[in-house]
């Protein structure tokens, strides 16, 4: 097949280029590089079966023009939607960030596909389209959706805009919703903010929040393999699907701990008041997997053993990068 990849120069873009060119894909990739880095891109940049175009997504002229490009060298069979805004407090600020590359990104997407006739899409949404519904476990087909933050919001658009293209013009639509995911290269989150101020200040830690706050983590190579086996296995035409660990998950806390030790024994913890990171973060949730087991698919690692591995890795990554 011949993919097209947004945000590949993302986190979880760029390892999901890895896997697909690793299994005999032609893959085509875009980014603007205002989150993602070239660096990431270093093992597949050179691959036969790799190309690349630095475009801003929200400039449909120039996202066009790079599109069929690709699309004329070897038509694009499916696109993988996986840039986005992934600074979610940014959103809070100033609303018009998840406007621009968490929905328009994905508007622009659908027209394109609908104007090159590309039949299949799939799609990087988020644990943050539910909002905060307390304790209830979250299951794909809960409501009503009110997300609290502006980032959920145009991830529920981008879903509602992508189940309306399905209806009229696309023959397949996948739309993962994943909570928290880790491992390298880091471009954001918890674990790579803890440990670079533990390399600003090696004898105290400030955390935000009181921390407990809970939640479940992926690593980014399980998250890979999950989105590729319901690619492969699930037969609706929109085929929904919550991906996770399926258990309770860790605290903020038995994260700072872990980093701590990791990179800067004996540390100081100082944390914050209250249970959110921030305006806009869900401090506790219970995220059902039931759906994506029941197609055949778990993890290998839970939680606290997935933000054990992406600690060390993040702590070597950030050590290399001098
Ligand atoms: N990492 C997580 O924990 C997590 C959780 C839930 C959902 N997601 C979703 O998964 C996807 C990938 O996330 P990630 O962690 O790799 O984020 P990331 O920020 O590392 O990657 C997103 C990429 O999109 C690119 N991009 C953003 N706006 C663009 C634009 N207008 N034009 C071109 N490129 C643009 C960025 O430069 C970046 O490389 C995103 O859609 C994100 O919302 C991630």
């Amino acid at each position: 097949m011949s993919i097209l990849i947004t945000g590949v120069a993302g986190f979880v873009g760029c390892n999901l280029a890895e896997e697909l060119i690793a299994k005999g894909h032609v893959v085509f990739g875009v980014d603007n590089f205002c989150r993602g880095q070239r660096e990431n891109l270093a093992k597949v940049i050179d691959h036969p079966r790799f190309s690349f175009a630095q475009v801003e997504m929200t400039d449909l002229d120039a996202y066009r023009r790079a599109f069929d490009a690709f699309h004329a060298r070897d038509p694009i069979t499916e696109v993988w939607h996986m840039a986005a805004n992934s600074d979610i407090p940014a959103g809070v600020h100033d609303a018009n960030v998840d406007l621009r590359d968490t929905f328009m990104t994905t508007f622009n997407t659908l027209e394109l596909m609908k104007a090159a006739k590309v039949p299949a899409i799939a799609f990087a949404s988020s644990s943050a389209i539910y909002g905060d519904l307390g304790e209830q476990p979250l299951v794909e087909n809960i409501g009503p959706l009110l997300p609290i933050s502006n980032y959920g919001a145009m991830k529920l658009a981008s879903e509602a805009a992508i189940s309306a293209a399905a209806e009229s013009y696309l023959e397949r639509a996948f739309i993962f919703r994943f909570p928290n995911v880790i491992g390298i290269p880091a471009t954001h989150g918890v674990m790579l903010d803890f440990v670079r101020k533990l390399a600003a200040t090696p004898d105290n830690l400030e955390v935000l929040g009181n921390g407990t706050q809970q939640k479940g983590y992926l690593h980014v190579e399980e998250l890979v393999d999950a989105m590729l086996f319901i690619r492969d296995k699930a037969a609706d035409k929109v085929a929904l699907f919550n991906i996770g660990a399926g258990d309770e998950g860790v605290t903020v806390r038995y994260i700072a701990e872990e980093t701590v030790r990791e990179c800067a024994p004996g540390a100081r913890i100082s944390y914050g008041e209250g249970n959110k990171g921030w305006v806009g973060d869900v401090p506790r949730f219970v995220y059902s997997v039931d759906k994506l087991r029941a197609l055949g698919w778990k993890p290998k690692l839970g939680s606290a053993e997935a933000v054990r591995k992406a600690v060390r890795q993040i702590v070597a990554q950030e050590a290399s990068q001098g």
